[in-house]
């Protein structure tokens, strides 16, 4: 590796801290409304924090070619604030208590404000992103927001069942891997990338963005509430059954999986333990394997990176697989 190889999430963040900090206040700029509660609602997410992950996405694909910088900064707020616009809305639907180590939107203003704010940050993310000009970057958003909504949905009527992995693949592809991708994707587009580039791009995009949705259900399973900042062992208590669980299911007994279908019936952890759960889905070596599902999904991201000739920004990017699969948060 060169000099320049990118080895901390600090040093990827320390490369793009000027642009993420005016994509903060783009962000700020661009979710006031004359409606107080739109503007609070959206605030409260904002200085809640977040990773901020997508935009880092958008902005690492953009400078890997010479593009405009004002554009990048507008992009990115648009792919955080139509992140949000999930949050907001999947919080009121999985009835979440807690978001980004606070009162979730939805406890504090209610279901009905909430549902509406989220409406109105999806249309602000549009309005801005008109402002580029560009009819791919509208196709490539309004393909976006119908395939996240579509995933919620089809989530939804999966609830309490035990589906197969290629059901879940398909899911986590459209609530989450699909923007990971578009993040990516709209980077290249800001950078006239070619159709190989753009293409091999989305591609990372999308392997990363399914990685990050396996860690993010295994750490539903694993993890803290203090050290998430949002609820634990919430997934089988709203009905849905990720890739550890379908993992188990296709290995255990009859009893064993009658454990499972108990918490999916009861939507709680009441006759049935979230460590019984856990205990059964590491002897199984469940866990390993959803683990071991997000390494090699992240390392399919590192590949598609070959082509592109090495950079720093390059380094970031190859970096950034490893910091999703390893976080603990
Ligand atoms: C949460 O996304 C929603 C999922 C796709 C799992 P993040 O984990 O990126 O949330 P923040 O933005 O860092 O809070
Ligand atoms: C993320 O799914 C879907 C979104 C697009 C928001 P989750 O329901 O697992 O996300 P968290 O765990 O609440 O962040
Ligand atoms: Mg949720
Ligand atoms: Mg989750």
């Amino acid at each position: 590796m060169s000099s320049s190889a990118i080895s901390s999430a600090k040093e990827v963040f320390e490369l793009l801290r000027e642009d993420l900090a005016a994509i903060e206040r783009e962000f700020g700029r661009d979710t006031v409304s004359g409606v107080r509660a739109i503007t609070d609602i959206g605030e409260h997410l904002r200085a809640g924090g977040g990773k901020r992950i997508r935009p880092a996405l958008l902005l690492l694909a953009a400078k890997l070619f010479p593009h405009d910088e004002r554009s990048a900064i507008r992009l990115g707020a648009v792919v955080e604030i139509i992140h949000t616009a999930t949050l907001v809305h999947d919080d009121i639907i999985d009835e979440a208590k807690t978001r980004r180590g606070r009162p979730a939107a939805n406890t504090q203003w209610g279901n009905s404000k909430c549902v509406l704010a989220g409406d109105w940050l999806y249309m602000q993310a549009f309005k801005v992103a008109v402002e580029e000009r560009n009819f791919r970057v509208l196709d490539v958003l309004i393909e976006l927001t119908q395939q996240m909504v579509e995933g919620e949905l089809l989530q939804m009527e999966k609830l309490g069942k035990c589906i197969s992995l290629d059901e879940h693949f398909d899911l986590i592809y459209r609530k989450t891997a699909c923007l990971f991708s578009v993040s990516m994707k709209m980077g290249a587009l800001l950078g006239k990338a070619s159709e190989e580039q753009e293409a091999l791009l989305a591609e990372y995009g999308r392997n990363l963005g399914l990685a990050f949705q396996i860690v993010d259900d295994v750490l539903d399973l694993t993890a803290s509430e203090e050290v998430l900042g949002k609820p634990v062992a919430s997934d089988l208590r709203e009905g849905k059954v990720t890739m550890a669980v379908i993992h188990t299911l296709e290995r255990c007994t009859p009893a064993e999986r009658k454990l499972v279908e108990k918490v999916l019936e009861e939507r709680a952890f009441v006759t049935v333990q979230h460590e019984q759960i856990l205990e059964l889905l590491t002897r199984y070596g469940s866990i390993q394997y959803a683990h071991d599902a997000a390494a090699q999904h992240a390392e399919i991201a590192r590949r598609a990176l070959g082509p592109f000739p090495d950079s720093e920004i390059k380094s970031a990017l190859l970096f950034v697989p490893e910091f999703v699969v390893e976080r603990s948060s």
